[in-house]
């Protein structure tokens, strides 16, 4: 039986949608499967790993037991032996637990995690892993390269720019001359890392911009600042695959504008200002009350559909991500706004609706991994040269 271990936690603002994700959409589906031993690993807060049996129950992490439990548990280490296995003591003096790695879920949203900076280590031990490589990983992870990016390969993104936290805190006055000569208000001001809407502001004049940046320069050494999407319907499209990716349904969230930048509403009780009633098929999704499929004119339906394939390409995405898009209603303009690698609860409520299973998304994606890994595996990597033989 093949061992795949999820990895989750982590030293990123979005931990806690993590510890959900790994543990209801990842492990216990793959459990189900029968196919795999799985092996839950826990990064703690302070970056410590930790490989147990327990760390597969919610209620350790709900029940706030967690603190007790890495107090007495020694932490796990990673040996790289042409591969990649897990150690940790037993319980008998002397004795270790060796567990040899065969695939790799990362499950870690954010930072040090979701940013490419976890596949770098699974690349380096050579394992195949979920979802998308390094360098998509942490494109994604930036707003300011993902709409670089974007704009050079003709995908609308609302007018933009961006400044470094020394920049702003050295001259904000000049910084925010800038702002104004480029953009119109209403802007929007993002750290350009974060996710989960923290440290996000709608600004609509030069004093609450200036606050804005403060507030961002709080959180990141790079801000970005855009014009404001008019009439604005958001949309988000899960999808999944290598080179011929599969798009799951067209989602619209149905959060009321005055809370469209909230962490609560995103996440605390699937949603807790999520209007409850949103129509036949409004559901409630890991992110509060959206509609599946997104009732929208079939040529809009499809114009968003073909641009999140287009995104997904061009920032090289593999395995699983989700883009998100703002549109104008008034004008039918799409606009791209940011991919996530890793989208929470892997959107099984969407891949659900779109007749994919739990188990079934799942298994996809080892079968995606596995695929690049062979893929990366038959490139040629060595290269026989007589230059150590001239010392
Ligand atoms: N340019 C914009 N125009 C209109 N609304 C926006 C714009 N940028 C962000 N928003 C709103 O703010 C929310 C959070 O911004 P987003 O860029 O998605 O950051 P995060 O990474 O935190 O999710 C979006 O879901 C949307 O509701
Ligand atoms: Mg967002």
């Amino acid at each position: 039986m093949e061992t795949i271990i999820v990895i989750f936690g982590g030293r990123s603002a979005e931990h806690d949608v993590s510890i959900v994700t790994a543990i209801s959409s990842i492990i216990k589906p793959l459990e189900l499967t029968k196919k795999y031993r799985v092996e839950a690993v826990y990064v703690a807060k302070s970056g410590a790993w930790y490989w147990d049996e327990k760390l597969k129950d919610i209620n350790l992490f709900s029940s706030g037991n967690i603190a007790d439990f890495l107090h007495k548990a020694s932490p796990a280490s990673i040996q790289f032996d042409g591969g990649m296995k897990l150690v940790k003591a037993s319980g008998i003096a002397g004795r270790k637990q060796i567990r040899k790695i065969d695939i790799a879920f990362p499950a870690m949203h954010g930072t040090y995690g979701e940013d490419g900076s976890l596949m770098g280590l699974l690349d380096m031990a050579g394992i195949p892993y979920i979802g998308c490589s390094v360098s998509a990983a942490s494109i994604a992870m930036d707003k300011v390269i993902c709409k670089q990016l974007a704009s050079s390969n003709d995908i609308p993104v609302t007018p933009f720019v961006h400044f470094s936290k020394s920049d702003i805190e050295r001259d904000p006055l000049k910084v925010i001359g800038k702002i104004t000569g480029a953009l119109k208000f209403p802007l929007f001001v993002k750290p350009a890392h974060l996710g989960s809407s923290i440290g996000i502001s709608k600004v609509v004049n030069e004093k609450e911009l200036k606050n804005a940046l403060e507030v961002a320069t709080h959180y990141d050494d790079k801000v970005i600042i855009e014009e404001e999407v008019p009439n604005l319907i958001e949309l988000t499209l899960p999808i999944m695959g290598n080179d011929s990716p599969i798009p799951a349904l067209l989602e619209r969230p149905l959060t009321s504008p005055e809370d469209f930048f909230d962490f609560d509403t995103k996440y605390l009780q699937g949603g807790k200002k999520g209007k409850g009633s949103g129509g036949k098929s409004s559901s409630k999704g890991a992110q509060g009350y959206s509609q599946i499929p997104a009732e929208l004119p079939s040529e809009l339906y499809s114009r968003a559909e073909n641009l999140g394939l287009k995104v997904y390409k061009t920032m090289g995405c593999s395995g699983i991500s989700r883009v998100d898009m703002l549109v104008n209603q008034k004008t039918g303009q799409i606009y791209f706004n940011e991919i996530n690698p890793l989208p929470g609860g892997l959107y099984a409520h969407n891949w659900n609706k779109s007749g994919v299973s739990n188990i079934e998304l799942v298994e996809k994606l080892v079968l995606f991994a596995k695929e690049r890994h062979s893929t990366r595996q038959a490139l040629n990597t060595s290269f026989s040269t007589n230059y150590l033989q001239q010392f």
